[in-house]
């Protein structure tokens, strides 16, 4: 356990709304949320699975003298969970703001993926998104306040192929999320999505890595035309179409957890608010045959898609 910039203690911050905790903080989304929100005032605990990744996070925030506290979580182990929460307890008196964005994308064709890797896939992204929601409530419903961010994705409205144990998780994501803020609304609690497209970050390289276990098979595979050059771009760590930054992602975090009304769903970037409303309005055989094309998946024996 490491912290910052421990510029106040938790008896003179007990009163305040502004305590984030956020979780996957190593990379990505989720280091650039922690720090922009201490750079504007709110007191953060960023956690990740292994505290030393966090340690750029603290010399930023020390620079920046902001108040950001770290901690290591893996967000699948009850202890570690448990922890954390205690650890915010500790440092800031309460956890007001809680951030849901760990996770990563467990790709390959759903025949293919091993059922214990698409297991693995919801423990980290559905599961362990749920069980820190029940954390996090008891405290929130008893100040008649509180914010809950889950970082879901475009893809938890529409399925990408070589996607879909992603996606279904993420669809998972979004079913929970759905009820969870209409039922804690009456306690003050507001519930938000963000919806990233393609952001800028370790994802791409980590669903690369997820595919590596199915590889042996892949060779003989007959989803082999479409699932190498996927693999190859995700690998490439080329930029994807459409690809921001992810301070582009946190700044619209930021918005929304500012916004006294917020909205239930945030877009983020053109390519997402583009596959939101394709799948809203197309009907699903125009967006089948979109999504193929876009995909470069041939129908067998067709000259073209
Ligand atoms: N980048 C995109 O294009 C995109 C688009 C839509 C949605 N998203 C979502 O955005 C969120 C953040 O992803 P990112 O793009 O920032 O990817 P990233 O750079 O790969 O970061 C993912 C973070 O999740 C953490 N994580 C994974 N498993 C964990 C576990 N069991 N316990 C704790 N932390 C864990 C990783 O930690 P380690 O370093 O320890 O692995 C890392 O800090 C994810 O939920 C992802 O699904 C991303």
């Amino acid at each position: 356990m490491a912290f910052s910039s421990e510029v106040r203690t938790a008896a003179n911050i007990a009163v305040v709304s502004d305590r984030v905790l956020i979780t996957g903080c190593s990379t990505g989304i989720g280091a650039a949320t922690a720090v922009l929100l201490a750079q504007r005032g709110k007191y953060v605990v960023a956690t990740a699975r292994h505290a030393e990744t966090l340690r750029p996070l603290e010399e930023e925030a020390r620079r920046l003298r902001a108040t950001l506290f770290t901690t290591s979580l893996d967000v699948t182990g009850d202890a570690s969970r448990r922890a954390a929460f205690h650890f915010a307890e500790e440092k800031l008196g309460g956890v007001d703001i809680l951030i849901n964005n760990a996770g990563y994308g467990q790709m390959g064709p759903v025949e293919e993926v091993p059922l214990e890797l698409a297991r693995a896939q919801f423990e980290t992204n559905f599961f362990s998104l749920l069980a820190m929601c029940q954390l996090a409530l008891p405290g929130m419903r008893a100040r008649g306040r509180g914010k809950i961010v889950n970082i879901s994705s475009i893809v938890g409205k529409i399925s990408l192929p070589m996607g879909g144990v992603y996606s279904a998780s993420k669809f998972a994501v979004e079913g929970l999320t759905d009820a969870l803020r209409i039922e804690v609304a009456p306690f003050g609690i507001q519930v938000i999505l963000i919806l990233p497209g393609p952001i800028r970050t370790q994802f791409p390289r980590t669903a690369a890595l997820s595919v590596e276990p199915m590889l042996p098979n892949l060779e003989d595979s007959p989803y082999r035309p479409w699932a190498e050059p996927m693999l190859a771009k995700w690998k490439s760590g080329k930029p994807r179409a459409g690809e921001q930054s992810a301070g582009i992602c946190a700044q619209v975090i930021a918005r929304a957890i500012d916004d006294p009304q917020p909205r239930a769903r945030y877009l983020v970037t053109p390519r997402a608010r583009f596959l939101y409303w394709a799948q809203k309005l197309l009907p699903d055989s125009t967006k089948d045959v979109l999504l193929r094309k876009l995909h470069h998946l041939r129908m067998k024996g067709a000259t073209n898609l």
